[in-house]
């Protein structure tokens, strides 16, 4: 049995890689887990490696045939939503309320006062700190999304400060302890 649904959003920066990982062990607990793809995440990580892990095709496009509904259809059938890795571009979209691509309007469709909507953000520290970042993260935080904070380290780019995502173990732990606690 289903140890219950993750709506699994990547998003594109580095830590796609890392994000590979929850998913495998959020499957290995027995989670159904749907992924969805920025064309950015896409340069990460490709689709055979997401379907491969989650055992389903890959929502990355609006308009593909056969998919026209899925940016409700999947909002309506998860238990919890994750965007993992969460770059800097999405957070100000969410923020926005932009619903151009399938995270947008996933989000937009998400009820957001009765399942838990979360964020993992990883970018370098200077697009952490910057106040555009900060103000949508406040704003996200408002209405109700929780963040799962980035922590300290060195980052791809050679520089080191705020906004490694957290280790796969750690994030996939929060995952399951919100299911179970469902
Ligand atoms: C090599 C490389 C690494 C990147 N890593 C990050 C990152 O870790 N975090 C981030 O916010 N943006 C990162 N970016 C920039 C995003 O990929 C870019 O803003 C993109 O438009 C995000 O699109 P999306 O949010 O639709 O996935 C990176 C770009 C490149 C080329």
């Amino acid at each position: 049995m289903s140890q219950g649904n993750v709506l699994f959003l990547l998003t594109g920066s580095i830590a796609c890689y890392k994000a590979c990982t929850v998913i495998s062990r959020l499957v290995q607990a027995g989670v159904t887990v749907q992924t969805v793809a920025t064309p950015a995440a896409l340069r990460f990580v490709g689709t055979a490696t997401l379907e491969g892990l989650s055992g389903r095709p890959v929502f990355t496009d609006l308009w593909a045939e056969g998919q026209a509904l899925d940016h409700i259809e999947l909002a309506r059938r998860a238990d919890l939503a994750l965007v993992c890795p969460a770059t800097a571009n999405t957070l100000n979209q969410l923020a926005a309320g932009l619903a151009h691509d399938p995270v947008g309007t996933l989000f937009l469709a998400w009820e957001l006062d009765k399942k838990p909507w979360w964020v993992s953000p990883a970018m370098n520290h200077r697009m952490w700190e910057h106040p555009a970042t900060a103000a949508s993260l406040a704003r996200l935080r408002e209405w109700g999304v929780q963040v799962i904070d980035p922590v300290e380290g060195p980052h791809a780019c050679g520089e080191s400060g705020s906004g490694r995502l957290p280790e796969p173990e750690a994030i996939a732990a929060k995952v399951l302890a919100a299911l179970a606690a469902k």
